[in-house]
């Protein structure tokens, strides 16, 4: 497998690559012509694929329906009966593979030992579990909020609440307190499932006093505890139960509820372009029929395969390639407990030869970050096995491409530059590795059944070589989301109003001359810090409940590792009190109302920001500025010209 030949296209072009012989050969996919029968018949081609891959309690009666009046009104697989975890469990069990590995659970502290839990084991922790929730009162439709860390039970839990035909909601466990309350609240969970503390660079970090914050003041009835650490926490009796104690005594085996495929699954909350984030809602049957097929797909997945998606959980990343997908496809993957670069940065290189990853799924920000470590970490482990790379959440520049392919990946592995979005559950958009190119920088093209256009202001379609709005046409697909939840005025605000009839992704694209597409970015107000979606809105909201605060402005500056970073400028009450201090305690206070993810890298006590005469914050102008441009656009709208030069002179001081 190391020898394979590359095929380069053309000198010009010369980082054009092609799978080899050999990938051709494995890949499920090789053959062009699934895109034609695809594109042939959509919805038939996606409604046999959904047959093939998952197991229906009772099959649909319409494959898909949708109403030209209102598009965003989409169903698939309507009358259709499916278990998620049963899809994910019950007939991998049934069909032999019992004692294959589900996951391999690699704890971040090297003295603890790792833990192989196979699909049995899974399956019979998932049945218990399942019977705890059911003992608590949580039945069909009932909201369970999820406050883990990458330890098994978090899959256990999302495994149990489907099982129950319950909906999770999984908040990361990197978020404040404040920001699980908001999501309890918004959900209207009855449970809520945590943990004593976890781990973070060797730390550790009490969690439970975070998630008593969260339940503070909601309808969370119960909270169930999982003993990570053992160190001592708060107790409330009234609510709060062990874990171990609930499974101790809970049955072996929990029906699966199959419920109707367009019932919810999860909700998984996202930041939108204002300060509350969305609970974006996903459906089952749907869903499930993306995340099987892409998972399939995309990473190439066979039983000899070792997956690694090191997303956390808590993003829907993890939902889809770090718990469904792979289960569904009865898979082994890899779960990472800890932070990249604890011990060193060698860390996961060292968790690649150790485990024998074979496909390895990251985001730009990490291998930026590991660029920077330098070569010597990875060269120190032997990577031989990978096969394929993946690469996800914000657009990968060029030269990390490059490392990627290269370092990484020894020049032999494919990458796929996967688009997509919390609310398209699934990839959208990318090369399969049977059939190429791989182009760095480029995503690629639709994945089988799906269009997606790029369209300039008036909704028309760019020439290839041209760059627009990145929309999806009908039907769309199975995996999108079906609403925001308690929120359909926005749902259709946002998704489906500036270009009628069609999906608007919020981002920019760029057509080439061969089809394929490139991905440029957001173009709304939501950040990728790291790879990690937050809006300008939500860091303002944070920022204007500090006491001291009046009002603020944020925008995202261009940054070498993690993509963006969000810097702030504050008009404080009294402008007196400006000082590092105060910086420090916003931080604080961010890290309280948010998380630390969303720690401004800069902060700018300013007397005014740029408004336009109806009071609105110009962020172009401020985008500019932190950008360094010289030329910061027009300011002639503005309400108050005069704050601009001011700005420009602060920022270009702070350099
Ligand atoms: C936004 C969605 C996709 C799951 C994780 C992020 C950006 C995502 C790519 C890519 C360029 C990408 C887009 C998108 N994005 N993947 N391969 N190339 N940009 O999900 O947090 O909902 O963020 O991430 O801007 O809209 P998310």
């Amino acid at each position: 497998m190391k020898n394979v030949k590359w095929v380069v296209e053309d000198e010009k072009r010369k980082h054009v690559y092609w799978p080899s012989e050999h990938m051709k050969k494995r890949a499920w996919v090789s053959d062009h012509s699934v895109y034609q029968e695809a594109e042939k018949d959509p919805v038939a081609f996606l409604a046999k694929k959904a047959h093939e891959g998952l197991d229906w309690k009772k099959k649909w009666n319409t494959e898909y329906h949708h109403d030209e009046h209102k598009p965003w009104d989409f169903k698939w697989f309507i009358g259709g009966e499916i278990n998620a975890s049963y899809n994910a469990l019950d007939r991998h069990v049934k069909a032999g593979k019992a004692d294959k590995t589900a996951f391999i659970w690699v704890p971040e502290l090297t003295e603890e030992a790792p833990k192989k839990i196979t699909y049995k084991e899974l399956y019979d922790e998932v049945n218990k579990f399942a019977n705890v929730l059911k003992k608590l009162g949580v039945k069909r439709g009932d909201r369970v909020g999820i406050y883990l860390p990458m330890i098994p039970e978090v899959i256990v839990s999302m495994m149990a609440c489907a099982r129950l035909g319950a909906v999770h909601s999984v908040v990361f466990s990197a978020f404040s307190g404040e920001s699980l309350k908001d999501r309890l609240i918004d959900a209207d969970a009855k449970v809520l499932v945590t943990a004593d503390s976890c781990y973070r660079r060797g730390k550790v970090l009490d969690l439970k006093s975070n998630a008593d914050i969260g339940v503070a003041g909601t309808d969370v009835e119960h909270v169930v505890v999982v003993k990570r650490t053992g160190n001592a926490i708060t107790w409330n009796d009234a609510k709060d139960q062990w874990w171990h104690d609930l499974m101790k005594d809970a049955e072996d085996y929990c029906e699966p509820e199959f419920v109707e495929s367009n019932e919810t699954l999860f909700i998984l909350y996202t930041s939108g372009t204002t300060g509350k984030p969305k609970g974006i809602v996903h459906d089952t049957g749907g869903y499930l029929t993306q995340a099987y097929w892409t998972t399939k797909w995309n990473f190439d997945l066979h039983d000899d395969d070792i997956f690694w998606c090191t997303a956390d959980i808590g993003w829907v990343t993890g939902h889809t390639y770090g718990c469904y997908g792979p289960l569904l496809v009865g898979a082994t993957m890899l779960m990472f407990e800890g932070a990249p670069d604890y011990p060193d940065p060698g860390r996961w290189w060292k968790t690649v030869e150790d485990y024998k990853v074979t496909v390895f799924y990251t985001a730009p920000t990490a291998i930026r970050m590991f660029m920077k470590f330098g070569d010597e970490w990875v060269k120190k482990h032997d990577l031989g096995t990978l096969r394929l790379l993946g690469s996800v959440g914000e657009p990968i520049n060029h030269d990390a491409w490059m490392w990627y392919f290269e370092v990484i990946g020894g020049g032999r592995c494919p990458i796929i530059d996967t688009w997509w979005q919390t609310e398209t559950g699934g990839t959208l958009i990318n090369t399969l590795p049977g059939i190429g190119p791989f182009i760095p920088t480029v995503s690629g093209r639709d994945f089988p059944g799906k269009k997606h256009v790029i369209v300039n202001e008036e909704g028309q379609e760019v020439k290839p070589g041209e760059s627009g709005y990145l929309i999806q046409k009908p039907p769309f697909a199975p995996g999108m989301f079906r609403g925001i939840h308690k929120d359909e005025k926005k749902y259709i605000e946002n998704y489906w109003t500036r270009f009628p009839g069609h999906y608007d992704t919020s981002d920019g694209a760029r057509l080439n001359e061969d089809d394929t597409i490139r991905i440029t970015g957001r173009v709304d107000d939501v950040m990728k810090v790291a790879g990690h979606r937050l809006s300008t809105g939500e860091l303002e909201d944070a920022i204007n409940k500090h006491p001291l605060a009046r009002e603020s402005a944020v925008v995202p500056k261009p940054d070498n590792i993690k993509g963006e970073v969000p810097v702030a400028f504050i008009i404080l009450r009294d402008p007196s009190k400006a000082s590092e201090e105060l910086k420090k305690d916003i931080v604080k206070h961010i890290d309280k109302t948010i998380g630390p993810i969303a720690r401004p890298s800069e902060i700018y006590f300013v007397h005014d920001v740029p408004k336009t005469r109806s009071g609105k914050i110009m962020r172009r102008i401020l985008r500019a500025l932190v950008r360094g441009d010289a030329d910061v656009g027009s300011t002639i709208t503005l309400m108050n010209p005069e704050c601009v030069e001011e700005l420009k002179k602060m920022v270009q001081h702070h350099g």
